[in-house]
């Protein structure tokens, strides 16, 4: 048997780690060599932004929890490493299978490569090129010391040509975040807001914002809100609100006309809303690929994308960082002009069991 570690931090990981648990476990009911040990860094810890996710996606306990918990980049990063460090060195696995581009998967990578245990990458290779981002120098470190990388994209591939990485170590497999999406979609559940408010499918706008360039600062956090709440045409605005632009959005009082704040929803609620919504307004990478499976047009306020097969191919568009550029492109949804997109290739719900399957290819191929 082989031990492969499955890192999982922040709220993003989750859905992302899910298929490939249940990938390791139907292969195991049919013989299969991998076992795994799911490894929670603690980045994330609320009931909202983890536990939550845990029950609805029916991940088991981790089997190791290292509490890392809140601070700036370094202190977050320094923190899990430590602790992750340890965890080797009592206990050794076989393979750190990182996904995402968090500070966990940057940090455990870097642990594990520095014991010699190989790393795989799921979602490895894209880029933003805006080095101001966290995400991107979290990317662009892990990608640099990955044996394996898992893509999701042709943009993904060419990124790691271009950066000298061997076609072997390139396995392009699609996107687990969509083995997620798909496996749930007959479950997503109507949130309280739904009744509370009265909301009508594809008569209200679903708004998520986290990024510290759009919610650190107060007065940018207000344009964005001032300039969706006079466009909406009197459309409800449903504001899940992310622990970070809680903080800000507390100074804001009282909010533009439309905007309904409520808490960070669980991943059957929160896809409820994407499905029913006549678009999103985001600066999520996720958010953008679930939008684009669902058809529900969607706009990312944000200069880059690492995920440029959402506009080119699904129905994603990026609007850039300046709020003047919301209304016309609302009017243009309003209007009924809004592209219609297309699903990218290999974003069909198998990815976890191409990701095993290459694995247990890998690491037998390893041994001899
Ligand atoms: C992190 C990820 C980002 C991801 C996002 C999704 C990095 C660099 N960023 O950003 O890629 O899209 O998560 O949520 O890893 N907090 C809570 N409860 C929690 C977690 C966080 O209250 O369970 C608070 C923290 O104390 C902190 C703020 O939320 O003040 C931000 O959390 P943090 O994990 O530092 O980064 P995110 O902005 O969430």
């Amino acid at each position: 048997m082989l031990l492969i570690d499955l890192v999982a931090g922040a709220r993003p990981n989750f859905m992302k780690i899910a298929p490939i648990i249940q990938a390791i476990e139907a292969r195991q009911r049919e013989g299969g060599i991998l076992r795994y040990r799911l490894v929670h860094t603690g980045q994330h810890y609320d009931r909202s932004m983890s536990d939550s996710f845990f029950e609805q996606l029916g991940l088991p306990a981790p089997d190791a929890n290292l509490e890392a918990g809140s601070g700036t980049q370094a202190e977050q990063a320094a923190a899990i490493m430590v602790r992750y460090e340890r965890l080797l060195l009592n206990a050794p696995s076989d393979l750190c299978v990182v996904v995402g581009d968090v500070t966990s998967t940057m940090a455990c990578a870097i642990v594990a490569q520095k014991l010699g245990i190989p790393v795989a990458h799921v979602e490895g290779g894209i880029r933003s090129g805006d080095w101001s981002m966290p995400e991107e120098i979290n990317r662009l470190v892990t990608d640099a010391i990955t044996n394996w990388f898992f893509t999701t994209s042709d943009a993904a591939n060419a990124h790691l040509r271009r950066a000298g990485v061997d076609a072997e170590r390139i396995f392009f497999v699609g996107n687990t975040m969509v083995d997620t999406l798909l496996t749930n979609r007959p479950r997503f559940l109507a949130p309280g807001v739904w009744a509370e408010h009265g909301l009508v499918a594809g008569q209200f706008l679903l708004l998520t914002l986290h990024r510290p360039s759009n919610v650190d600062d107060p007065a940018i956090l207000r344009a964005y809100l001032e300039t969706i709440s006079s466009a909406a045409r009197g459309r409800p605005v449903v504001f899940p609100v992310h622990p970070r632009t809680a903080k800000t959005l507390a100074s804001l009082a009282p909010l533009p006309n439309g905007i309904v704040v409520i808490e960070p929803q669980p991943y059957l609620e929160f896809n409820y809303l994407v499905e029913r919504a006549q678009a999103v307004i985001t600066d999520s990478g996720g958010v953008t690929e679930e939008a684009t499976v669902m058809g529900i047009p969607c706009m990312t306020l944000r200069d880059t994308t690492e995920r440029p097969e959402t506009v080119e191919l699904g129905t994603n568009e990026l609007l850039g960082s300046d709020p003047s550029r919301i209304p016309p492109m609302l009017d243009l949804l309003f209007d009924g002009r809004w592209k219609v997109g297309s699903i990218p290739p290999l974003w069909d719900g198998k990815t976890g069991e191409r990701i095993i399957a290459v694995l247990e290819r890998q690491l037998t191929l390893g041994r001899k």
